[in-house]
């Protein structure tokens, strides 16, 4: 047999594959989110996400530096509310000397360099669960925006670098820019999760945060997973009103959306591995079915492959580990 191409030359040893690999993974393309409550020297761990923790925030702190430490360059901070602050407007969310800004501004001040970047969406203080504020059982849109607003900047006047908008109501990228520009805010940076699905894949991180919904489910603001061209539109228009960061969300089962959204934005693309996905393969690793260091990569590897410059994940003091070691 003689073949004019044989493809597996370029398969035949691993130096040689390492020089044409075209997917390499570096501690700049995550992004880690961290689970904060209050208390002080508490680190619990989160039942359905084996070996991730909710911290108080002195320990959050330690493990910012860790995180810095081993070249990793950005954190996305959630926060729990306790329910004794929760209420319909989420007003706990722009309370300035609430967790979240106390969070902001700890975690700057121990480890400057580092960029905070924070969630913005109602749901953790929200006493129905939901992402906007309730009225006759629907979420409302506009006042949602408006609620979106004051916690982005209060968020901005604390000192976080980018505000993470993730709850898929209209208009809000653009009613944020404004909002952190009338205020002064011009190095505030946006990251829009801008095609977020209504997933299954969120149910673990809503165990972290208690933050499942009260009633009905998310399905009137997060996309429906049936839709490509959808997600394109919510990135496009989220592009136009200012977003610096567009973001994929989930990401395994979403890889086709990452890419076609990689080709049409000209703005950086994150895509969040989220808790979901991070309960999976730990579940299949711990029976003994997957190798985890192995599923870790490969499942990072395609992510970035699909077109995610950065990587929201679980995984990342993991992986980091893994690529360095
Ligand atoms: C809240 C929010 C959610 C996640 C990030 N921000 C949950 C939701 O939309 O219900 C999910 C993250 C994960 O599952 O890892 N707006």
């Amino acid at each position: 047999m003689y073949l004019q191409r044989r493809n597996r030359i370029l398969r035949s040893n691993a130096a040689i594959r390492s020089m044409v690999a075209e997917t390499i993974l570096r501690p700049s393309d995550f992004i880690v989110p961290l689970f904060i409550d209050e208390g002080e020297n508490i680190q619990a761990e989160i039942a359905s996400m084996p070996g991730y923790y909710r911290r108080s925030l002195d320990l959050t702190v330690k493990e910012v530096k860790e995180l810095w430490a081993m070249g990793l360059k950005c954190v996305l901070l959630f926060i729990k509310c306790k329910d004794e602050w929760k209420d319909n407007t989420g007003k706990e969310a722009w309370n300035p000397n609430g967790l979240m800004q106390r969070s902001i501004k700890a975690i700057k001040e121990a480890v400057p360099d580092m960029l905070v970047m924070t969630d913005v969406a109602l749901d953790p203080y929200s006493s129905y669960g939901h992402d906007g504020i309730v009225k006759n059982g629907e979420i409302v849109n506009d006042e949602t925006v408006e609620a979106l607003v004051k916690m982005s900047v209060s968020h901005a006047k604390a000192g976080t670098d980018f505000v993470a908008p993730s709850d898929m109501m209209d208009g809000r990228i653009g009613e944020i820019r404004r909002g952190l520009e009338e205020n002064g805010f011009t190095k505030t940076g946006i990251m829009s999760y801008s095609a977020k699905y209504a997933s299954c894949f969120y149910g673990p991180f809503r165990d972290a945060l208690d933050s499942a919904p009260g009633f009905g489910d998310k399905k009137t603001y997060q996309m429906d997973y049936a839709n490509r061209t959808e997600a394109i539109k919510e990135t496009l228009m989220d592009v136009e009103e200012g977003a610096d960061i567009v973001m994929v969300k989930p990401a395994m089962a979403y890889l086709d959306i990452i890419r076609e959204i990689k080709n049409s934005v000209e703005v950086p693309v994150s895509a969040y591995q989220v808790s979901g996905e991070y309960a999976m393969i730990k579940a299949a690793a711990e029976k003994g079915w997957l190798d985890e260091n192995k599923a870790v990569l490969e499942c990072l590897s395609s992510i970035k492959r699909a077109g995610a410059d950065l990587i929201a994940t679980y995984f990342a003091k993991d992986v980091v580990r893994l690529i360095s070691g």
